[in-house]
């Protein structure tokens, strides 16, 4: 079976004292997971050694990064390198959120820098891509995320690729309480993984795990997650209570 990921994103929130509490609230619940099941947290940067140090001997729980530098080191201020992930033993990182894009202007070009060094430092990225709702209303939404997913991991190998998570995140479903549809999720994903088939082959893209993210909570988890290419989600506002994202990653197939 594919990786099955809760991934929770918890953006800029939360001072260090509060994101403790959350960390040891969901790790209290003692969810066993089992060998096909990750629960990853994408902590602010500031928190990530506390954070990976609270993980200490919990099997398939991790930290991830919320974003990295597209080069190895040197004079770029507030700016976080590959390699201090690794040092700090950081396994996952995301890469290519939706917000970054918007806000950062990050290229589908510059996210194949980034994507080329994480992997180098075998690192696993969690790639995003997803529209937005003037692509969605155009109804081209397909033809939009097999850009993103040509222009930003066409290049690389059939290996390569297998280290590579991909998230799918209709912007218009992000923070704003409107999901998509598990259908609509499950046409996405099917979608996707058939792009990735016309590159890389059928059995290469069946082992992909590819994540929902937009409005994922406890009460339509289970539900989205249960869709056949649906491998878990990226968790943004739920994932900053206890409760929800326990219920999240118990949601997990
Ligand atoms: P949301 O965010 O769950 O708050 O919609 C998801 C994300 O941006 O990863």
């Amino acid at each position: 079976m594919r990786k099955q990921i809760a991934a929770a994103n918890w953006k800029m929130n939360l001072t260090v004292d509060k994101g403790e509490k959350l960390l040891d609230d969901i790790l209290a619940a003692g969810i066993e997971l089992s060998a096909d099941q990750l629960a990853v947290f994408a902590v602010p940067s500031p928190y990530l050694q506390l954070a990976q140090k609270k993980l200490a001997g919990r099997k398939n729980y991790f930290i991830a990064a919320q974003n990295c530098y597209s080069k190895k080191s040197g004079a770029y201020t507030g700016e976080t390198s590959v390699e201090m992930l690794q040092s700090l033993n950081i396994q996952y990182v995301v890469l290519g959120h939706s917000e970054r894009r918007e806000y950062f202007q990050e290229s589908n070009q510059f996210l194949a820098e980034k994507l080329n060094l994480v992997l180098e430092y075998n690192i696993t990225p969690i790639f995003c891509c997803g529209e937005p709702l003037s692509i969605r209303d155009a109804g081209t939404q397909n033809e939009f995320v097999a850009t993103q997913l040509e222009e930003s991991l066409f290049h690389f190998s059939a290996e390569e690729l297998q280290k590579i998570v991909i998230a799918y995140e209709p912007i218009w479903a992000i923070g704003t309480g409107k999901t998509a549809t598990s259908e609509q999720a499950q046409e996405m994903h099917a979608h996707l993984r058939s792009v990735l088939a016309g590159k890389f082959g059928k059995e290469v893209s069946d082992t992909i795990s590819i994540l929902y993210g937009g409005s994922v909570k406890a009460s339509n988890a289970k539900e989205i997650f249960s869709q056949p290419d649906v491998d878990g989600g990226l968790v943004g506002g739920a994932s900053l209570i206890a409760d929800e994202f326990i219920t999240i990653i118990n949601s997990l197939k």
